[in-house]
């Protein structure tokens, strides 16, 4: 479904992704796993068209995508960074905002509030919601449109535990019942590696090992965190 090919994006001629080369197949949850300044959110700003490469070709189901073309907005839903609000509305009226734009009249608002424990919110604004209560409605409105592809850029920060659990739970949920692709990043691998069937890990800029998840727990059981850890450090298996 998405196709990053030999990608490399410069700020300020600062090379920040070289030769990147990534491939998330359709119906699968892909887990960018990188230290922190890796470069996962760069990448997935690219892959979401808000930024351009600086060589190289992204594709999204074969199609090069191109910053601010439509189409590919309301194929994908997006959670980057800190998700930005109205702050004097309601959860509800956030959405039905972001749906007029997405052009989607016929969202049910109310299963995406949902979804993500916000059923009983009703008029409060946004402005009195937790960080965690805004996370959970950063995620309502990303899949709000029943996207095919779910960008979600560290979706769990800010939630506690059992929020991480509940959320890892629907993330599941909906590949399986509405058949969504997902890739979603973390600096820290407890937080993908019980969803993500292939993880691949941001090092200097490019992908420094790419591997199924079923892989891994089968070659090293016990030591998930030290095989990755070896890797995002930079290690002799890169
Ligand atoms: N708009 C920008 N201008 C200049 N440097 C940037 C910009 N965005 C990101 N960077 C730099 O790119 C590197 C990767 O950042 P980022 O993609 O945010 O990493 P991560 O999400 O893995 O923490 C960092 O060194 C960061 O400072
Ligand atoms: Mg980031």
């Amino acid at each position: 479904m998405i196709q990053v090919h030999e990608v490399i994006k410069t700020f300020d001629g600062k090379e920040v992704l070289r030769n990147l080369n990534l491939n998330v197949e359709r119906g699968t949850i892909y887990g960018l796993l990188g230290a922190n300044g890796a470069g996962k959110t760069t990448t997935f700003k690219l892959i979401s068209g808000l930024l351009q490469p600086t060589a190289g070709t992204i594709r999204f189901s074969g199609e090069v995508i191109q910053t601010q073309n439509r189409k590919f907005l309301k194929e994908m839903g997006v959670l980057i960074e800190t998700p930005v609000f109205y702050e004097h509305l309601s959860a509800r009226e956030n959405l039905e905002i972001h749906l007029a734009y997405m052009g989607c009249d016929t969202a049910d608002i109310d299963n995406s509030l949902q979804v993500v424990g916000l059923a009983d919110t009703g008029e409060k604004p946004v402005s009195k919601f937790s960080l965690g209560m805004k996370q959970r409605l950063a995620i309502a409105r990303a899949i709000s449109h029943a996207p095919e592809l779910l960008v979600l850029d560290e979706p769990v920060n800010g939630l506690d535990p059992m929020g991480i659990r509940q959320m890892r739970e629907l993330f599941l949920s909906l590949v399986k019942d509405q058949d969504m692709t997902i890739l979603i990043s973390s600096h820290i691998l407890s937080e993908i590696e019980h969803i993500a069937d292939k993880v691949g890990v941001l090092v200097n800029g490019h992908i420094a090992k790419e591997v199924s998840m079923s892989e891994v727990r089968k070659s090293c059981p016990e030591g998930l965190e030290d095989y990755f850890f070896n890797i995002m450090s930079g290690g002799a298996q890169g």
